[in-house]
């Protein structure tokens, strides 16, 4: 087997290799709470940019008292170091058993792979705003705007992948600036020299090769916020969609998963482990974790693993099975109550966006 790109594991399920994607094994996935650096899905919409770190500079802009142009080396020594533990999750993770429903089409099809945890290191995005004049208060009704530097087409134009954040969202001290990933620089596949994290929010906004920021009235009119990450109703199509109608995605929702076992797996009867991942948006936290292992009848609480606010919840559950068929299914619970619709249908989109229906998995008890 060659090694995939980007020094990525042999393991590593590349999905895409011109603009890169790929994810870690499911079985892998949640092997460990903070995914290793090899096995950290990659969502990418154009090429990974090459970047000379002497002549880089992150500008903010826009709407600031004061307009900085910085290099790496400015960053790293004017602002305090900081380090966060968080889940980036890609808004199309599960996009896979959306397209069983209908076809979704020109989108990849993640499984439940879009989604991996490290710890980051850099500068909190507050202080460098604050350098720049901005103001939490005074300011708040205004965006951040984050460009990266790589480009990539749509409707016959070329340009650079954008997003934004409200600045309420921009001046919480989660939201950092990052040059490390796991105790390393960042990899070039993931956003060298620098990139945004924004922990609760979809990955989209965690702005890989970062170079400008800008403070705006409006949210980000480029298309990465103004046509994709947006979500809409069942019975909107590419032919009928009013882009302008779609709900801008931010906040991730509450969703868990199964990672131990595959479709139509074969186990053997006994005491059978089930394990996952769940996890739930803005700063909310997962509260409970429920198992099924006949199609949603009955449940069992499973055993909650958590290290750090802005981190997934790893659960697992060890339940007796007789031999035959079962549906494993899992559903999670937030600090608000909120939880997974049963029905897949009920979600169905046609970008494919925030499936979290309870996750089903078909298994044999041999
Ligand atoms: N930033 C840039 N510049 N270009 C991109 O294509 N993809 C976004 C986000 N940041 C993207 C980007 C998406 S959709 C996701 S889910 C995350 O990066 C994925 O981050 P990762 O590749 O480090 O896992």
């Amino acid at each position: 087997m060659t090694k995939p790109l980007f020094d990525k594991h042999t393991n590593f399920v590349v999905k895409q290799e011109n603009p890169f994607n790929g994810g870690p094994p499911p079985k892998l996935l949640n092997r460990s709470h903070t995914t290793p650096t090899d096995l950290f899905f990659v969502r990418s919409h154009g090429d990974v940019p090459e970047v000379d770190v002497n002549s880089y500079r992150l500008e903010i802009n826009g709407r600031v008292a004061k307009v900085l142009s910085l290099s790496l080396d400015e960053i790293k020594n004017n602002f305090e170091h900081v380090t966060i533990s968080a889940t980036l999750q890609c808004a199309g993770n599960r996009r896979e058993e959306l397209m069983a429903v209908k076809p979704i089409l020109k989108e990849l099809k993640w499984g439940v792979d879009a989604i991996s945890h490290a710890v980051w290191a850099g500068v909190r995005l507050r202080d460098v705003l604050s350098a720049a004049g901005v103001e939490s208060e005074a300011d708040s009704h205004l965006h951040i705007e984050f460009g990266g530097l790589d480009t990539t087409e749509r409707l016959n134009k070329r340009f650079n992948f954008g997003g934004s954040i409200p600045l309420s969202k921009g001046f919480c001290s989660e939201v950092i600036l990052a040059y490390e990933m796991n105790g390393e620089p960042l990899p070039p596949v993931h956003g060298f020299p620098l990139r945004a994290i924004v922990p609760g929010y979809i990955g989209a906004r965690s702005v890989k090769w970062l170079d400008r920021i800008t403070i705006q009235d409006e949210p980000s009119q480029n298309y990465f916020q103004r046509h994709a990450y947006r979500l809409f109703a069942s019975d909107i199509d590419p032919e009928n969609v009013k882009w302008e109608e779609g709900v801008m995605l931010g906040e991730m929702n509450v969703t868990s998963v199964i990672c131990s076992h595959q479709e139509n797996e074969e186990v053997d009867s006994g005491t059978v482990t089930i394990q996952g991942y769940a996890i739930a948006g803005g700063g909310r936290e997962i509260t409970r974790v429920d198992v099924s292992c006949d199609c949603g009848a009955t449940w069992i609480q499973a055993e909650l693993l958590k290290d750090s606010s802005w981190a997934w919840t790893l659960w697992k559950a060890s339940v007796e099975l007789k031999p035959g068929k079962h549906q494993l299914a899992v559903r999670a619970m937030d600090t608000a109550i909120n939880t997974q619709p049963e029905n897949i249908s009920q979600v169905w989109n046609f970008k494919g966006y925030m499936n979290n229906a309870w996750h089903r998995v078909n298994i044999e008890v041999k």
